[in-house]
């Protein structure tokens, strides 16, 4: 546990806007900050921060929180660790008040995980120094021209040559042997343990925070052995999202606006000893969605390093098609034959390997292109599949601009008529569209439904209503009026408000209370709360749309007088607005009544009097609010 001084030091430190920086790229908008939403992969922004509350709002998802639960939810870190993290970017020192931390059972499942890793990685380095390390390992290391820093860098480490050396170190710590066998780092057969990685050369794999999530391990013999091991997916590690180097690189791949992706462990080091700080492996297997996704998150200008082998190439150039659909720029760079990145950066300097990376880059889809038309040469069957699988290529970009500028060019390197390419990319982009189409009309339809329901316009009212209460109830703007009397007056004009969503009424109910008491609540009582589910609702709240949109007001041009400025109209308007859906609402239910069978007269006659009662009433508020009802 870290001691409530501690955590007070480090809650009053914190940035939200610095803490988010960290992982995805900000651009300012308004009074707050807007990105691409790490949650979810979509093409407008709908993720916010605002520095003013310290919060992040995503539309997308409907996540939200501060700083810690930021961390916590992009990182997977526990409440713990991600007070850790922090301690640490802001260079507070953590006190603990516990000495044999590592085995409370305070720990979460994955913090207890997250430790052991970090002992064995301890471990392996020091192996590596130890005598057997540095006969075997360390200069195998260095007979491929790792040096020191570099080794230091990427952790790298040595499992020696025995069945349960590492097992043992981590018995001796005290941790359990079913924790143990959940980082994948210890085997269990026939009864007995034994080291997955023994007499290999470690390379641990960090997530985005730098926390090792899992390991590959090269053989050093060579044997009918695999070259390399690794992990297993644990609940740490989900191989489609983990990306090698990227703890490593990733701030000079948002520096850089580019990021190079290679395929082995030893090919991010070597570049990474030659200057070239912003790369990442897939590590041996096409790239997923989810690791795009996290590029992304730096950098939409991806490039892929090739080993100059055409037969690995033409396998691979199916799974690019899937990166030009999420919207970034592809493009490729081919190494000599015979060589990968590793071997080439060692052939070369630092100065010539910037300036092939450089001089090589080509886009993708014309890389394709150029090489599909050399395999196919002059058979025309064959030149119609390379049209083909380009179109099909082309027809994955989302953005039509580029769709068409890749047409021509296209047209000219196949010469084929530009129309018939069109008219072929046509035809490919319906097809697609058909299928989701059919979806997302389907959705539209629910979502039409949605807007008319008067139940739904209800509960947005209700919610903006309460929105005011949260935004002016928990703090001192400068308003023309003061906070209390503003509470006091609010819960005056709602008192014969019916509100329907729990939350709601909670958060009325904290209001009156305060009233009652004589005291005033500020935001934190509520982003404190022991309901998460009420927390949300007033993070829901307080980054609001309306809120945030200011930029939008201002490119519209729409002229509003700040909602603050006029706050006690503001809340009357929003109660009003409230009432006169729940008034229609009535209106409606009655009418239906009308409609049921054997209604006696004077249930119908009620029926119609209450009906004219209830429209008075409707028009009554109409005129307030300054609306004009047509019937
Ligand atoms: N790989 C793997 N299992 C194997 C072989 C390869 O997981 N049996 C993965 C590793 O992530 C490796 C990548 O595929 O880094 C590329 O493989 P390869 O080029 O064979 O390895 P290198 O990393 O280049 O290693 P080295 O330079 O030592 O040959
Ligand atoms: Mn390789």
């Amino acid at each position: 546990m870290i001691d409530e001084q501690t955590i007070l030091q480090i809650k009053e430190r914190i940035d939200i806007v610095e803490v988010v920086s960290d992982f995805i790229n900000l651009k300012k908008s308004g009074s707050s900050y807007k990105a691409l939403s790490p949650f979810s992969s979509e093409k407008t922004p709908s993720f916010f921060v605002s520095p003013a509350k310290q919060i992040f709002k995503c539309f997308s998802t409907g996540k939200g929180g501060d700083a810690i639960e930021f961390l916590m939810l992009i990182d997977g870190l526990s409440y713990v660790e991600a007070l850790k993290y922090l301690a640490k970017k802001y260079g507070i020192e953590i006190i603990e008040n516990s000495k044999d931390n590592y085995l409370s059972t305070d720990n979460s499942k994955k913090e207890s995980l997250h430790i052991i890793l970090k002992k064995s990685v301890e471990h392996f380095k020091k192996s590596l120094q130890s005598h057997e390390g540095k006969k075997i390992a360390y200069s195998y290391l260095k007979e491929r021209d790792f040096d020191d820093e570099i080794i230091e860098k990427f952790d790298i480490g040595y499992a020696i040559d025995k069945w349960d050396d590492n097992y043992n170190h981590l018995k001796n710590f005290g941790f359990k042997k079913d924790l143990i066998l959940d980082t994948g780092l210890v085997i269990e057969k026939n009864k007995k343990l034994y080291d997955r990685f023994r007499n290999r050369i470690i390379f641990p794999i960090h997530n985005v925070s730098g926390k090792v999530i899992a390991f590959g391990g090269r053989t050093l013999v060579d044997t009918s052995q695999p070259k390399y091991i690794n992990s297993p997916e644990t609940i740490l590690y989900k191989k489609s999202q983990a990306l090698y180097g990227i703890f490593q690189s990733k701030n000079e791949i948002r520096k850089e606006n580019k990021c190079y992706i290679v395929e082995g462990y030893t090919d991010v080091i070597s570049l990474h000893q030659k200057g070239i700080y912003n790369v990442v492996a897939s590590s041996g297997t096409s790239l997923t969605i989810d690791q795009i996704n996290l590029i992304k998150r730096y950098t939409s200008n991806i490039t892929i390093l090739f080993d100059g082998d055409e037969a690995g190439i033409k396998a691979s150039l199916r799974g690019i098609d899937m990166i030009l659909e999420s919207d970034t720029n592809v493009r490729v760079i081919l190494f000599p034959d015979g060589e990968d990145p590793d071997s080439y950066s060692k052939k070369v300097n630092s100065t010539l390997l910037s300036e092939y990376l450089i001089n090589n880059e080509i886009d993708f889809v014309t890389f394709k292109i150029d090489l599909l038309k050399k395999i196919t040469r002059n058979d025309p069957l064959k030149k119609v599949d390379t049209i083909k699988e380009i179109i099909n290529s082309i027809s994955k970009i989302p953005d039509t601009l580029k769709r068409s500028v890749y047409i021509k060019e296209s047209s000219l390197k196949l010469e084929i008529d530009e129309s018939i390419l069109i008219s072929e990319l046509n035809k490919i982009i319906l097809k697609n569209n058909y299928s989701s189409k059919k979806i997302k009309t389907l959705e539209e339809k629910k979502d039409s439904k949605k807007l008319i329901s008067i139940e739904n316009v209800i509960s947005l009212q209700e919610k903006e209503c309460i929105r005011i209460l949260v935004n002016y109830g928990t703090s001192d703007s400068n308003f023309s009026i003061d906070r209390l009397s503003f509470i006091k007056y609010f819960l005056n004009e709602i008192e014969d408000v019916k509100f329907t969503n729990k939350h709601h009424l909670s958060i009325i109910e904290c209001f009156r209370d305060s009233v009652l008491n004589d005291k005033l609540l500020d935001i934190n009582y509520f982003l404190n709360h022991d309901d998460k589910n009420l927390k949300n609702e007033v993070i829901d709240l307080l980054s609001s749309k309306y809120e945030l949109s200011e930029n939008w007001i201002k490119k519209y041009k729409i002229t509003t007088v700040e909602e603050k400025e006029i706050l006690k109209k503001a809340s009357l308007n929003s109660v009003l607005r409230l009432k006169f859906r729940l008034i229609q609402k009535m209106i409606e239910n009655n009418i239906q009544l009308l409609n049921s069978d054997n209604l006696s007269e004077k249930e119908e006659k009620e029926i119609i009097s209450d009906h004219q009662k209830l429209k008075k009433i409707e028009v009554e508020i109409a005129n307030e609010l300054g609306n004009v009802t047509t019937k």
